[in-house]
């Protein structure tokens, strides 16, 4: 292997901050941290960075919807993130935000350098006709016009396709347009534009050479390809070669400002990336180092891991930002697939599936073993692979545990009964050329790792296990440990076995690094450098490493979490008089018993599915008190969220806060059920006649 250190810049895609993370970004900060963690286990110095990806017109009415400003918005997601890396040991060295200054400010000054470029610059300012919406005072992005389908006349269409027909047309074509924020009727208005001159030649050479010199997977330089040449507009006519691309969107957007353009702002394409420089920058300088120093380091090698959805943007629009601004283009780009679960079950990038990561966290299933799954599925190649629950259940209790970590059992007994923890360096003729074999695999799995073969990596361990079992098979030293005149060779076989369990062990540490960090715990060797070379001398006593997956968690993390998803039985209703509404009336009370309950009206600025319950939603409830409250209610069954955004209820506001599974609940919201829900479904909210506004008592 390479014996001079590199120096790795390292990122994933930064999330749009508009939710909590899905299994799909869990699956590409494990890839990129496997990666990271076999560099860094090279002795190569790593800065594995990412930060959250918070402009735009969708995070700017999310966060008006909520009552919140986009910047508290983009906090409270911020503040969710760490459960989900801790929790699934992704070693990122920094996560910022596209917001933070230094983004600001490398964003506008990248803009300045291709503006000003000395031989001539890429930024050109255009005219553009826009649907307007006047009531919302804004120019409105294609997403939030709405109307009649030109072609199948399908109602309450967006302002790019047809949901119905799959007909692509532009806003205008649209019959009865309307905005889909305000329903007003929209407007066609002028408004200048800022291009970025892709089609100039001198940026189509540069990106042709980029993309087609090698260095990008192959499947992904030849679907690019396509796009020099020709290139579907979404009026459905085809032109030659790469677009200009319109970098600008107009006020009020959550962005950055365009130096010397009031009022225009930097389209949150143009500044996410940059957001990879911002984060990087933000370390350095926390670290006291310099930024432009390391960027100006010939030997520096930057690499983005991203999703197949965001190519277009990390190998044309970034490249050339970077390259025409006069700086370092990335040296590479790597491409992966989808994740689909249980049979590529669609995944919606609002509501995820239903593998909820924190759920997975909760239910106490090990992170290690999804980590473990994913590398055994992983490829180089960009294409989909699928979580599925009983070949996860398979390949962890089978492989990892079978033919791995048993290995450690099998031996530590013994060796720590008889023998002291002590091992012997006298491995046999056959215990000898074991180890020689599976030490010798090194370089061969090194590379695996280095070009991303994750797979190829753990089935070359696995196989490399089975050959280890296979000893122990032919040596049975549970035999041996009958007789004590096979001492000897009971010894070697047991020492044989933890030498060759220590160096499997390091095989798999940038897959499993909490299991490697456990096992240099009782071993004794060095788990975090990829070549530490030198004999188990002793062991500590053996503690269990590893527990198998159990079909029980399994169900309990796809099961979902309400019974209000079962049909109601139908059972005999109880309607006696005295159980009005199918319940005894409760014990009397007096007046002062009920001024201890103090009901507000509250108005629900927003509801949002909760990821990971079915029964449960997630309300945020203005109570006139200058701060929203977020309240869980389990009315998921019998309301859609946007049945409820805008409405006026009744709540409990002198309830103590309660910590839930999926945060805190700060209050109840009133509404009506019959004591038998199984007999008499239906949960029906509060809700007061007009007039009653937010904070008056109800009494
Ligand atoms: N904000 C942009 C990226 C800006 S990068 C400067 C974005 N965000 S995202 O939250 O939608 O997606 C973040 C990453 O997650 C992307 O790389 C995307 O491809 C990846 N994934 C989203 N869904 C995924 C799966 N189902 N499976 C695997 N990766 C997925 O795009
Ligand atoms: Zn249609």
């Amino acid at each position: 292997m390479t014996t001079s250190a590199r120096k790795l810049f390292v990122t994933t895609a930064l999330p749009y901050a508009n939710g909590n993370f899905h299994i799909g970004h869990i699956m590409e900060y494990i890839q990129a941290d496997i990666w990271v963690r076999y560099q860094r286990m090279q002795g190569h110095a790593v800065n594995f960075v990412g930060a959250d990806d918070t402009h735009g017109a969708p995070i700017m009415i999310a966060a008006e919807k909520a009552g919140k400003t986009p910047q508290q918005f983009v906090a409270d997601i911020a503040a969710g993130r760490k459960q989900y890396l801790d929790g699934f040991h992704i070693s990122f060295d920094n996560w910022h935000s596209t917001d933070a200054p230094e983004n600001h400010e490398l964003a506008r000054q990248i803009y300045r350098d291709l503006r000003d470029r000395a031989d001539g610059g890429l930024i050109e300012v255009r005219t553009i006709e826009q649907f307007f919406d006047p009531e919302k005072n804004m120019f409105l992005p294609d997403r939030y016009i709405k109307g009649e389908c030109p072609k199948c006349h399908a109602k309450d269409q967006y302002g790019d396709n047809c949901e119905v027909c799959g007909t692509v047309y532009a806003p205008t074509d649209l019959i009865n347009p309307f905005s889909a924020l305000s329903g007003a009727k929209p407007e066609l208005k002028n408004s200048e534009h800022f291009f970025f001159k892709l089609s100039d030649p001198r940026c189509v050479e540069f990106l042709e050479n980029w993309t087609q010199d090698g260095k990008l997977q192959p499947e992904v330089a030849n679907k690019i390809k396509e796009w020099f040449t020709v290139r579907t507009n979404p009026d459905g006519t085809t032109s030659e070669g790469l677009g200009d691309w319109d970098i600008s969107r107009d006020a009020p957007y959550f962005g950055i400002e365009i130096p010397d353009a009031p009022g225009k702002y930097f389209y949150v394409w143009l500044d996410a990336p940059v957001g990879y420089l911002a984060s990087l920058k933000n370390l350095l300088e926390k670290r006291g180092e310099s930024y432009d120093a390391y960027m100006a380091d010939p030997a520096m090698e930057q690499y983005h891991f991203i999703g197949k959805d965001i190519v277009t943007f990390h190998t044309l629009f970034w490249p050339a930002m970077l390259h025409f601004s006069g700086r370092k283009t990335p040296n590479n780009v790597f491409v992966h697939g989808f994740l689909t679960v249980n049979n590529g079950e669609k995944m919606s990038k609002s509501r995820g599936t239903g593998l909820d990561p924190l759920k997975y966290l909760s239910l106490n299933m090990n992170a290690e073993w999804l980590r473990y799954y994913l590398a055994a599925k992983l490829s180089a190649r960009n294409e989909d692979i699928d979580f599925n629950a009983e070949d996860f259940m398979l390949r962890v209790n089978s492989d990892l545990i079978g033919k791995y970590v048993n290995i450690a059992s099998r031996a530590a007994g013994f060796l720590t009964k008889r023998f002291d923890g002590k091992l012997t360096d006298q491995f046999g003729t056959t215990g000898a050329a074991l180890l020689a074999e599976v030490r010798g695999a090194s370089d061969a799995i090194a590379q695996m790792y280095e070009t991303r073969e994750y797979s190829k990596a753990t089935r070359e361990i696995m196989l490399l296990a089975d050959k280890v079992n296979a000893y122990v098979d032919q040596n049975k030293p549970w035999d041996l440990a009958k007789d004590a005149a096979n001492n000897e060779a009971l010894h070697q076989v047991c020492s044989v076995l933890v030498n060759a369990f220590a160096t499997l062990t390091r095989y798999l540490a940038p897959v499993l690094p909490g299991l490697a960090q456990a096992v240099q715990g009782f071993v004794g060797v060095n788990m975090q450098q990829w070549n530490a070379a030198g004999d188990v001398q002793a062991i500590q006593p053996y503690q269990h490493l590893m527990q198998r997956v159990t079909p029980e968690q399994l169900e309990a993390l796809f099961e979902p979490p309400a019974q209000a998803e079962q049909a109601p039985a139908a059972t005999e209703t109880v309607a006696a008089n005295s159980h009005p509404g199918g319940e005894e009336l409760a014990p009397t009370i007096t007046i002062d018993d009920f001024t201890k309950i103090d009901l507000r009206i509250a108005l629900i600025v927003n509801c949002e599915p909760v990821e990971g319950s079915t029964k449960l939603l997630r309300l945020t409830l203005d109570v006139g008190e200058g701060r929203t409250r977020n309240v869980f209610s389990g009315i998921a069954s019998a309301y859609k969220p946007e049945d409820l955004v805008g409405k006026h209820t009744v709540m409990v506001a002198n309830l103590a806060p309660r910590k839930m599974k999926f945060g805190v609940s700060e209050g109840m919201v009133l509404a009506a059920s019959h004591g038998d829900e199984k007999a008499n479904p239906g949960i029906y909210v509060l809700n007061p006649w007009p007039g009653a506004t937010p904070g008056m008592r109800v009494r």
